[in-house]
């Protein structure tokens, strides 16, 4: 009842504030590669916010008619034991700005790739669901990554992209040997027993409670109006820096302009407010699948490491706790940050990240006698 409460005064002021805000961050940044950005104690270099992009990879198994286009930053040496990133809601490659190049540096091919409605991917009106961003990421790994590298992948995912990385995982495990899940969204069968926020998208994670609450008594019509209220709020940048300062629970000095620019640009595209109403709404009234589900259909040998922000207000420290308990080889990295410890604590999950890839067994690439087209098949199984 309190939560109930609690949430649909958050929608009201939400929807109420839209009109209101106007958005004050200059839209200034250039298109330089890399612009070095010494960080005086840890001597981070960042990458540079680029609107057009890096990369595109054309997705011919995507559920769209003639493929989708897929955004994806490659660096370090292309012989390197191979590392995707992939971003949460609402952000993109760009999110992984000081760890790309610390990582690139240690030898490894890193590849930053956005997710189907997200970043400078295509933005189709499709149904966005795990299975999609899995297929998305399986394909990736099999015609983009596979290809040049020296032995199976890791990938790392935040937020909704650890989710998404996890359920990758399990479609192609003959193309990934490790997952690394920094602060993963995703709804446990028992969600209670984990205390974790099941939304735990930004704003659309009090949307996604307040859906699910009133699902027996609002309208479709009512939520879709709530949300896209909401979203046009929400994709402010004053809204967006607030948001961000709030997860960046102990340092959010990384929360800059460039940053938030790296979210709201991309939330300008037309199609950007019904997908998140698509996302939201599917997360909280139909999720596709749960990461109980996915857990156990993991390969046993598959490693899992949990880096985890311990201070995040959305994604609870027992949600990680809830993991280890359904996988007990799990190797978890507390990291004094909130929501996302990468851009916020990059130093410290740099270096976790790299001594974790250090000890994955860097198992062979079977070349497999036909070339393998993960979702030729659309829908593809269920997860
Ligand atoms: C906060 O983060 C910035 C940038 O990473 C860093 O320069 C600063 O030292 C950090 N502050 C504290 C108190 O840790």
């Amino acid at each position: 009842m309190m939560r109930l409460s609690r949430s649909i005064v958050l929608v009201v002021v939400l929807v109420s504030g839209a009109g209101g805000m106007v958005s004050a961050v200059a839209r200034s940044m250039g298109v330089s590669m890399v612009a070095p950005r010494a960080l005086a104690h840890m001597a981070l270099t960042s990458l540079a916010w680029r609107p057009d992009g890096h990369s595109f990879w054309r997705w011919d198994g995507s559920p769209v008619p003639g493929g989708s286009r897929v955004h994806y930053l490659a660096a370090g040496p292309e012989d390197g034991r191979p590392l995707v990133l992939v971003h949460g809601f609402g952000a993109s490659w760009f999110h992984w700005r000081f760890n790309v190049p610390a990582l690139a540096q240690r030898g490894y091919r890193v590849y930053a790739v956005d997710l189907l409605g997200f970043g400078l991917s295509d933005k189709p009106l499709t149904q966005y669901t795990a299975q999609l961003w899995a297929a998305q990421l399986a394909d990736f790994a099999t015609h983009v990554v596979a290809p040049r590298a020296p032995c199976k992948a890791a990938i790392a995912g935040n937020s909704l992209g650890g989710f998404a990385s996890l359920a990758a995982a399990v479609v192609a495990p003959e193309f990934i040997e490790g997952v690394a899940l920094l602060n993963a969204a995703g709804q446990f069968a028992s969600p209670r027993a984990a205390d974790a926020d099941p939304g735990a998208l930004a704003d659309a994670g009090v949307l996604a409670a307040w859906m699910a609450e009133t699902r027996a008594r609002a309208s479709e019509l009512a939520r879709r109006m709530v949300l896209f209220g909401s979203f046009q709020l929400t994709k402010q940048p004053a809204r967006i820096r607030q948001v961000l300062t709030s997860v960046y629970a102990r340092n959010a000095s990384n929360v800059d302009d460039e940053l938030v620019q790296s979210i709201a640009a991309p939330a300008e595209d037309p199609n950007a407010a019904e997908i998140f109403y698509r996302i939201v709404s599917r997360n909280a009234l139909e999720p596709s699948t749960t990461i109980d589900a996915l857990l156990a259909r993991l390969d046993p040998a598959l490693q899992l490491l949990l880096l985890w922000g311990e201070h995040d207000p959305w994604i609870r420290p027992a949600a990680a706790d809830k993991i280890i308990a359904l996988r007990p080889s799990a190797v978890r990295v507390s990291v004094d940050a909130g929501h996302c410890p990468h851009d916020e604590a990059p130093a410290q999950v740099n270096d976790a990240l790299v001594a974790w890839l250090e000890q994955l067994p860097g198992a062979k690439l079977i070349p497999p006698p036909e070339p393998i087209v993960v979702s030729a098949r659309w829908p593809p199984p269920a997860l």
